[in-house]
């Protein structure tokens, strides 16, 4: 019997990303590779790349720069490149990267086993009309007792920013029936909590009985799982919170305290230029909605500082809207004209005033956070244990406000839920003292 064939694989950018590399290493794994953490002993590597600002697609040809030393003491080695960056730039990477054997896009990914079988240089970007989850096979690889479950893809949000609609394509909702099964298989492996993941996931239309189905009808259908304990979603648009979806926030105990809900900024002239189609206050009041459906919620959200023609005066804004609000944590950064995109033809800011801008709305998050993780001190809250900590006799996993949490619980295990008591925070997580274990 010959070794099975190791696939190592990289994953740049989303969570949406996280998943799909999941799924292409289960593809793969139906035709014998195994997955390998160490680049050296890979009889394949796969890049999934994200193409969001500029910096995260040049990593994809600095690590094809490192690759190629691999590739010749090894000439067999195959190099695929999946993901944003080669729906985007597609041929474009074959000519500029000898290494690379394999280009294909984020909709194309269930035609790679055959693009490997077949050999040569090969690229696939299309958006095909078949449903590359239908083609996939079932779900198996399991990380841990919290998983991702892909339940719309795409967006025609149109962003003045923003490639995803360009490199993911239009929305697309999967079935309610494929998701519930993919669902109850990953309960049967011991998953109790799943995070619902979207380009635009509150945008969610799925077939379902009876007509189309939003994404309060789905998390309710989901939350009766028996053994599922926790959902998320994420990444939410803020003009797609309905009421029932807020309304679920308020009465489904297995929808977790923690909403993450990009605004991007403060000020109203820049909100147009982004073409994002709400105001600095249509948000605020959608957090006001939001809050009194379920008062302990904690919100996250992203932010893009140097827009083209942002002045002072709109930065300014974007400071009183985070004060205003009180995130428990955020995402910011630096505008990166993008190709292809309607902003990319304006003129930039500066910079170092962009520069600035970021790390003053930096530290303001940062103390928001921090204030957020404080106020956790002293209470009991719920932790699903994900791993062992670093320390012996430690759990750690994730609050129901999604903190990360170091648990001293000798005996706890992986997957089990635990009330816990806050001892302390430090910059990124809490440390706690097992109380009682749940399920
Ligand atoms: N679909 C999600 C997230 C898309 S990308 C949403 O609508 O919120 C994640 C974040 O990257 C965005 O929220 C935005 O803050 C940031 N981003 C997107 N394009 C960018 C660009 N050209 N420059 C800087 N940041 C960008
Ligand atoms: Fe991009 Fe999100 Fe805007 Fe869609 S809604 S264009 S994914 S930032
Ligand atoms: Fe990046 Fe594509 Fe996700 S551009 S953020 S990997 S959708």
């Amino acid at each position: 019997m010959t070794d099975p064939k190791k696939l190592f694989v990289k994953t740049y950018g989303c969570q949406m990303n996280v998943y799909d590399s999941e799924r292409m290493a289960e593809a793969l794994g139906a035709q014998g590779y195994v997955t390998t953490d160490v680049v050296e002993e890979a009889d394949m590597v796969l890049l999934n790349t994200c193409h969001i600002r500029e910096k995260a697609s040049e990593k994809l040809y600095s690590d094809l720069g490192r690759l190629r030393g691999l590739k010749v003491a090894k000439p067999d080695l195959k190099v695929g490149v999946a993901g944003c960056v080669a729906q985007a730039e597609g041929e474009e990477i074959l000519r500029r990267s000898p290494v690379v054997d394999l280009v294909v896009g984020p909709q194309a990914y269930h035609r790679l086993p055959e693009m490997v079988a077949a050999g040569g240089r090969q690229i696939d970007t299309d958006f095909p009309a078949e449903d590359k989850f239908t083609q996939l096979p079932a779900r198996k690889a399991l990380r841990g007792p919290a998983a991702f479950l892909t339940v719309q893809e795409g967006c025609d949000k149109f962003c003045a920013f923003c490639v995803v609609p360009y490199t993911r394509g239009t929305e697309v909702s999967r079935p309610v029936d494929r998701l519930l099964d993919e669902a109850r298989g990953l309960v049967a492996q011991g998953v109790r909590e799943i995070t619902l993941l979207g380009q635009n996931v509150n945008a969610y239309h799925g077939a379902g009985s009876g007509g189309s189905w939003g994404l309060a009808r789905l998390l309710r259908e989901l939350a009766q799982i028996e053994g599922l304990e926790r959902l998320r979603y994420t990444t939410s648009h803020p003009n797609d919170m309905e009421d029932d979806l807020i309304a679920a926030h308020g009465d489904l105990p297995q929808l977790m305290p923690y909403l993450h809900l990009p605004v991007q900024s403060g000020s109203d002239r820049i909100l147009k230029a982004m073409n994002r189609k709400h105001s600095a206050d249509q948000y605020l009041r959608l957090i006001e909605r939001i809050r009194a459906a379920r008062p302990d919620i904690l919100l996250s959200s992203d932010f893009i500082v140097g827009f083209p023609g942002e002045t002072d005066a709109d930065f300014q804004a974007t400071l009183d809207l985070i004060r205003a609000v009180g995130f428990g944590q955020a995402f910011s950064f630096k505008y990166s004209a993008r190709p292809g995109t309607p902003a990319a033809e304006k003129p930039p800011v500066a910079a170092e005033i962009a520069d600035a801008r970021l790390q003053e709305l930096q530290a303001l998050i940062t103390s928001q956070q921090r204030a957020a993780q404080v106020a956790m001190v002293g209470r009991e809250v719920t932790v699903l244990y994900e791993k062992p900590g670093r320390l012996p006799g430690q759990m750690v996993g994730k609050s129901d406000h999604l903190h990360a949490v170091h648990v001293t619980d000798p005996e706890g295990r992986i997957g089990q839920l635990a009330r816990v008591r806050v001892l302390s925070s430090s910059s990124n997580s809490l440390a706690a003292q097992m109380v009682s274990r749940l399920a």
